[in-house]
């Protein structure tokens, strides 16, 4: 009896231990996956992004304040014209962050930083606007 329980006890601690590798080297592999893009500090402007879902955001979210035409309202215009003096991250990094003291709040607990960087570009080439 004791004997039978002794072995099983042995193979589970065996069994367990076979797990946990696969476990790691899963974790491993899918690090190494991660790790250029992290290693390089991506902004995710090469992720794909859901666009449609995106683009409806923008004019039904963001133009709740910037106006449905981006023209304008509680929030300034964000038409290109509108944006010239902004680059591309100073956009992104104001709408991950908002402005503070502002009615602009930080999209990053709802958008992800390649939502972020794709909406920034679609503001900057005013692909989202009719003209
Ligand atoms: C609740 C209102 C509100 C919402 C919603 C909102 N904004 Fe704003 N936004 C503002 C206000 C107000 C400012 C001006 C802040 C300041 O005082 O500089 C601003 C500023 C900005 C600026 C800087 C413009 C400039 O010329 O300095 C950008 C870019 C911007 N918002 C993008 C967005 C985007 C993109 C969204 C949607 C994802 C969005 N905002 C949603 C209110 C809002």
């Amino acid at each position: 009896m004791s004997v039978t329980l002794g072995r099983t006890g042995r193979l589970n601690t065996f069994w367990l231990e076979v797990q946990k590798r696969k476990l790691v080297a899963i974790a491993l592999f899918f690090g190494l996956l991660a790790a250029p893009g992290t290693l390089l500090g991506s902004d995710g402007s090469d992720q794909p992004v859901d666009e449609p879902y995106l683009s409806n955001l923008v004019v039904q979210d963001c133009g709740s304040c910037h106006g449905l035409t981006l023209r304008g309202g509680l929030g300034p215009p964000l038409r290109p014209e509108n944006l010239d003096h902004l680059p591309v991250d100073a956009i992104a990094a104001i709408i991950r962050e908002g402005v503070p003291g502002s009615a602009m709040p930080p999209w990053k607990p709802l958008l992800a930083p390649e939502e972020i960087h794709w909406i920034s570009r679609q503001l900057k080439s005013g692909a989202l606007i009719s003209p």
